[in-house]
């Protein structure tokens, strides 16, 4: 089966008998599918697992399987894989099949449940299968409930979140999840694209339409017909294309500048931003039935301190990421991994992907200790010296009778916000810290003193 780029997909496979891994690729090059043969002692076709949409095993009973399964499985974490017959103990496969996306083929194999699941598995290619969404934090499987709960629907998704929570990765996932997956997912980015562009980038223009119009262009809503368009930072979009905008949401039709045909679309539309929408509606600043037309399905990315519990899960995918070939040869130590807990992520996935991606170049094999960390991750873990005015902050001195009711007051409202930040902060100090913007250290202090750790 051709992939969208035109390419056949490859299938590895895997099969400890030789003769009937020979006679499914025949099957497969009949379904237009490009198989390739590993095990039996050759070496992997590691392109071949690379591009591969779907990994068939046989026999889970032969050692030299399961190992050879286990080395491209460590290399391709979500290698869609297929599995013949559950019977012959596949469950033997369990460690490598945990976490990744699998189907099971009845023996003997059928071709229509052959097509299907490969199919399936194809869906799972490219860039969702790399960029899955990590994690198993409350919030963030609450995004991932969401997720699939829309995809298959039309309907509008409005996703928030701040700077590098992983918004255009929700955005992807939910278009390959849905029924537009083998149409185009076409992003724009309205904050980055001159407001008098913007029109034409969106709609097309026709050749003169304007100076510089020097020949017909397909504007991104017809490249995207069919499938999905994503609007990135549609808080910075300017209330002239507002409007021009919430006319094709209301009546799916459009002009090219420059043209009075009008033009049907039919488009789902996914838009990301990391203002608060609400707020610019109070302030003019974004039209607020618009608003109300795009965020139909609301998605909140939660910043990756508050999702602190998914940093060792994370910190592997994006090793496997960035170190490739050598996936599996750098680890993070405890203490650097405890340094990098308590950090508050002001630049989320984003910035640990850069981090990871610096540490895998600088250290290509061996164990990441604290020492290793840039120095901001490693302060993180030290409890710095509290400054003279920090301390005086965490005990006023008041001795006039006033005073100590007034200090009393003050302590009350203190521990009362300090609480509340915590539990908004799912208990992480560094993340409490940086709501409260105050310092980890000094909020530590002050837990300590409160005794409300
Ligand atoms: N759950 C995740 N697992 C692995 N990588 C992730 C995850 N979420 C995000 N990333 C990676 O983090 C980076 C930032 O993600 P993305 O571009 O989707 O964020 P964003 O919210 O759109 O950020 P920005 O506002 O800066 O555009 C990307 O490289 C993405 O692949
Ligand atoms: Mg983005």
């Amino acid at each position: 089966m051709a992939d969208s780029s035109g390419k056949q997909a490859k299938v590895l496979v895997m099969d400890s008998n030789p003769v009937r891994a020979r006679e499914l690729s025949h099957r497969l090059r009949f379904l237009n599918y490009d198989p390739v043969v590993a095990g039996d002692g050759d070496p992997i076709d590691t392109s071949a697992s690379e591009s591969g949409i779907a990994l068939v095993l046989g026999d889970a009973k032969d050692a030299k399987l399961r190992e050879l399964f286990h080395q491209v499985a460590l290399r391709q974490p979500h290698l869609p894989v297929l599995v013949v017959n559950a019977a012959q103990g596949a469950e033997q496969f369990d460690e490598d099949l945990k976490n990744r996306p699998h189907w099971t083929l009845d023996a003997p194999i059928r071709r229509s449940q052959l097509t299907q699941l490969l199919r399936r598995a194809q869906r799972y290619d490219g860039t969702e299968r790399r960029q899955r969404i990590t994690g198993s934090s409350r919030p963030i499987r609450q995004v991932r409930k969401q997720i699939e709960q829309v995809a298959d629907f039309d309907t509008n998704v409005l996703i928030t979140g701040e700077s590098g929570t992983g918004k255009e990765l929700v955005a992807r996932t939910i278009h390959d999840l849905s029924d537009r997956a083998d149409k185009p997912f076409v992003p724009i980015n309205c904050g980055a694209i001159p407001a008098e562009l913007l029109e034409s980038e969106l709609f097309g223009h026709e050749k003169g339409a304007f100076t510089g119009a020097v020949s017909t262009r397909t504007g991104r809503f017809e490249l995207a017909e069919g499938g999905t368009l994503f609007l990135d930072e549609i808080g910075d979009m300017s209330l002239d294309m507002q409007v021009k905008l919430l006319r094709v949401l209301q009546e799916k039709c459009f002009e090219r500048v420059g043209s009075n045909e009008t033009r049907h679309t039919n488009v789902r539309i996914i838009a990301a931003t990391h203002r608060n929408l609400t707020e610019a509606a109070q302030q003019g600043e974004f039209r607020e039935d618009l608003y109300y037309r795009l965020s139909v399905f609301p998605i909140a990315m939660p910043p990756l301190y508050k999702r602190a519990s998914d940093l060792p899960q994370l910190l592997n995918e994006l090793l496997i990421q960035h170190q490739g070939e050598n996936a599996g040869k750098l680890r993070i130590g405890q203490e650097a991994l405890e340094a990098l807990t308590s950090y508050a992520w002001p630049g989320n996935i984003r910035e640990l992907s850069n981090l990871v991606e610096r540490l895998a170049i600088l250290y290509p094999s061996g164990e990441i200790g604290l020492a290793d960390l840039p120095a901001k991750y490693r302060d993180a873990a030290n409890q710095r010296p509290v400054t003279a005015a920090e301390s005086q902050q965490a005990q006023p001195t008041t001795t006039t009778l006033t005073g100590v009711s007034l200090k009393l007051h003050l302590q009350e409202i203190e521990t009362d916000l300090i609480a509340k930040a915590m539990a908004e902060a799912d208990g992480v100090v560094a993340g409490a810290a940086r709501l409260l913007n105050m310092r980890r250290t000094t909020l530590v202090e002050k837990l300590a003193k409160y005794k409300l750790s």
